[in-house]
C-alpha cells in the first residue's frame, strides 16, 4: 500500500441473501406504521423478522419487516422524515454499520467491494466505500499521520514518519533534498505550485503531484506508461513493472 486515498462512490448494488455477522440491529417502534421509500433496494417474502434480517447484507443499513403480510424491505439508509407513506404492520429496524473496512472485514466479509460504512459514527453520514480485503502481493510502503491541507494551501501533503513496507520511502526522505515531497502543495498542468523555477513539474511529467523541485516519487504518471518519469526511485525503476498503483488511508 502507498500512502493514501478512499475513493467515496454511492453506489447501487444488488443485495444478495446471506446472513448479518455480527452486526446489531435496533427497533423503531415509533417509527411503526410507516414505510420508507428512500435508498430502497428491495422488497422479498420474509416469514419471520430474523429471515429479513438475514437478508440485510452489508450493504443494507435498515429493513423493515411486515408480520401481517410477512415481507421485507431492504434499505440503505432510513429517515423518519423520509418515510411519508403508512401501512399498516411495518416495524423498521436500523442496522449498525462498521466505521471503516476494517469492521468490514472484522464483521465476516471477505472479499473485496463496495460496503457500507459509517465513518462518522451515530449514522450521521453513511458512504459506500471500495474495501480491499485481498493480501496485498505487491510492493508497497505506508506512511503514517497523513494528511492535506484545504484549498488555502493548495492542498498541502503532510505525511508524519515512521514508514514501514517493502519498497522504502521516496517521499519524505529520497537521499535529494529537493526532491522531499512533504509539505508540497499539489501542481496540476495548469496549476504550477512547485520548486522547479524554471518550469511546470506537473506538465513536464505529464500528471499532477505533490512535486519538490524535482521527485523520487509519482504515483499518478501517464498511462500507457512510456512518458511516465521515475515512480518510486530507486525501487522501481521501470514502468514496465507497474500494472496498478493504488494510494489508500485507514484509521491509524
Ligand atoms: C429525506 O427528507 C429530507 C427532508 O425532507 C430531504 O432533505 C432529503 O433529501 C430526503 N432524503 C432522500 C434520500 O430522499
Ligand atoms: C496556490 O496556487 C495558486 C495557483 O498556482 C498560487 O497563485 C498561490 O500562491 C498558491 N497558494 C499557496 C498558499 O501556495
Ligand atoms: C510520449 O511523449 C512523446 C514526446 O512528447 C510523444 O511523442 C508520445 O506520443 C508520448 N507517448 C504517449 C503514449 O503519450
Ligand atoms: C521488470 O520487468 C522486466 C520485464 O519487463 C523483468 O525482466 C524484470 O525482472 C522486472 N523487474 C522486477 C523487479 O520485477
Amino acid at each position: 500500500m502507498f500512502l493514501s486515498f478512499v475513493v467515496f462512490a454511492i453506489l447501487w448494488m444488488p443485495v444478495t441473501v446471506q446472513s448479518v455477522k455480527k452486526r446489531s440491529f435496533l427497533a423503531k417502534p415509533s417509527w411503526d406504521d410507516r414505510i420508507s421509500n428512500i435508498e430502497f433496494v428491495a422488497e422479498h417474502q420474509a416469514p419471520s423478522r430474523c429471515t429479513c434480517a438475514a437478508m440485510c447484507d452489508i450493504n443494507c443499513g435498515c429493513f423493515g419487516f411486515n408480520s401481517l403480510v410477512e415481507k421485507c424491505r431492504i434499505h440503505r439508509s432510513c429517515d423518519l422524515v423520509n418515510m411519508t407513506s403508512t401501512e399498516n404492520g411495518w416495524r423498521y429496524y436500523l442496522i449498525n454499520p462498521p466505521p471503516d473496512c476494517q469492521g468490514v472485514m472484522k464483521s465476516g466479509e471477505t472479499t473485496s467491494g463496495l460496503y457500507v460504512i459509517d465513518p462518522l459514527g451515530g449514522r450521521q453520514r453513511l458512504v459506500t466505500v471500495y474495501c480491499d480485503m485481498e493480501i496485498d502481493n505487491g510492493g508497497w510502503t505506508k506512511y503514517e499521520d497523513f494528511s492535506i491541507g484545504d484549498e488555502s494551501t493548495n492542498y498541502t501533503l503532510h505525511l508524519g514518519g515512521p514508514n514501514t513496507g517493502n519498497l522504502g520511502d521516496s517521499i519524505i526522505n529520497p537521499g535529494l533534498s529537493d526532491a522531499n515531497l512533504n509539505g508540497m502543495s499539489f501542481s496540476t498542468v495548469d496549476r504550477d505550485n512547485d520548486r522547479w523555477n524554471s518550469g511546470n513539474c506537473a506538465a513536464l511529467y505529464k500528471g499532477g503531484w505533490w512535486f519538490n523541485e524535482f521527485h523520487f516519487a509519482f504515483l499518478n504518471g501517464p498511462w500507457p506508461p512510456e512518458n511516465w518519469t521515475i515512480p518510486w526511485y530507486p525501487t522501481i525503476l521501470s514502468v514496465s513493472n507497474i500494472t496498478e498503483v493504488r494510494m489508500m488511508i485507514k484509521p491509524a
